[in-house]
């Protein structure tokens, strides 16, 4: 289940479905992507990645890749509410609300466990800003459960991502929806959303615990004190903005922003994990493990430069997936096509150079593709991973 940029999706199938703000469906699971739909959901949607078939193996799909369609509605529909209240001052309570909308995705997050999350990749720029929240919000979840908080503090934390941008809402609107970049004066505005979003969590969602305000305060801060707005350090972050930080960070580097592409999944881990004076590494491996950070079914080059496909994850080893080897450095099919578990044979192979988006053509061209489909499925089989045995 390759995720691939739309304009390079043209002629392939479509694996998950894609469904505008309001839930209407754009593209069914199944289709083939045309240049004119791939036109309409990158210029109308803004949509820049997508996820598509295995044409080589199409046993390899996972469907499960996001949120359930009615919590991700659910949530941002409560999260509008709670902008409504603050941005119009209405005086009505939307705590029960936001807290309601915070456990089901907690809910959501804990029965998909141990299925890869995409979340970042799957987004239309309608209600950026809304996704953004309901994705930080799973996000810190799939943290927070993975370490071990109790089902009440991944409440709290989700909430925490959830509300972290509330203070966005009362950003001026010619800077908060700017293209291009922000000049240092406008930079200084927009970095008031977390005392804003403080004060407003504070104010009007007076019943929420004091820790979800504090994630909206904190959650700019980084562990070497270089953050904003007090400059704290380490555990003088709250732990749950800590969490949050992570997840926040992730979302936005994925996400396609007015100054920059969006960041393939390895590549946004990557800077996390090469960043450890600023991000919470435990926090950080957490989300990794939990993450598609190389989706089953990309086609990467390892560093010998031969080709390989991601057969499964390794779950405390994201960034060494198990491969089928299927080309050499020269594009030369490998037969019968070899399984390497990159965590165990590491040190040669890693790291992975490229993600590629596709099969170069000439592989493609000279593939015995039942061959590979054989092999990967006894590969499979032989790891356990419950594939039937050809
Ligand atoms: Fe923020």
């Amino acid at each position: 289940m390759p995720v691939i940029p739309v304009d390079r999706a043209v002629g392939q199938r479509l694996s998950h479905t894609i469904r505008s703000r309001d839930g209407r469906v754009l593209l069914r699971a199944g289709v083939v992507l045309t240049a004119h739909d791939a036109r309409r959901l990158q210029d109308t949607f803004g949509m820049r990645y997508i996820l598509v078939h295995n044409e080589v193996l199409p046993d390899l799909d996972v469907q499960d890749v996001d949120l359930d369609e009615r919590v991700r509605q659910d949530a941002m529909n409560s999260l509008r509410t709670t902008i409504d209240v603050v941005r119009r001052r209405t005086g009505k309570d939307a705590s029960v609300q936001a807290f309601r909308a915070a456990e089901s995705i907690v809910e959501a997050v804990l029965s998909a466990d141990g299925v890869p999350m995409a979340l970042a990749v799957l987004r239309t720029k309608e209600d950026d800003l809304l996704q953004h929240c309901v994705n930080t919000a799973a996000y810190s979840a799939l943290i927070g459960i993975g370490a071990g908080l109790a089902r009440r503090e991944l409440e709290l934390v989700t909430l925490g991502g959830l509300l972290h941008d509330l203070g966005k809402a009362l950003i001026p609107v010619e800077i908060l929806a700017k293209p291009g970049r922000l000049t240092p004066a406008e930079r200084e505005v927009m970095n008031r959303h977390s005392q804003l979003g403080f004060e407003a969590i504070s104010r009007d969602l007076p019943t929420l615990p004091a820790q979800v305000a504090a994630v909206a305060y904190q959650h700019h801060e980084r562990l070497n004190g270089s953050g904003y707005p007090e400059g704290m350090r380490g555990e003088q972050i709250h732990r749950f903005a800590r969490i949050v930080a992570v997840a926040d960070v992730y979302d936005a580097l994925c996400a396609m922003r007015p100054y920059k592409p969006p960041w393939p999944p390895h590549r946004a881990v990557a800077f996390l994990v090469h960043h450890p004076e600023l991000f919470e590494r435990d926090s950080v491996y957490q989300l990794m493990r939990k993450v598609a950070v190389y989706p089953t079914g990309t086609i990467v080059r390892l560093a010998d430069r031969s080709l390989a496909v991601v057969l499964s994850q390794n779950a405390d080893h994201p960034e060494a997936p198990f491969v089928l080897v299927v080309a050499d450095h020269a594009n030369v099919p490998v037969t019968p096509p070899r399984a390497v578990d990159l965590a165990v044979a590491g040190a040669d192979l890693l790291p992975i150079h490229t993600a590629s988006w596709r099969w170069p053509r000439e592989v493609r061209a000279a593939l015995d593709i039942e061959g590979v489909r054989a092999a990967a499925r006894a590969a499979l089989f032989d790891r356990g991973a419950g594939a039937t045995r050809p």
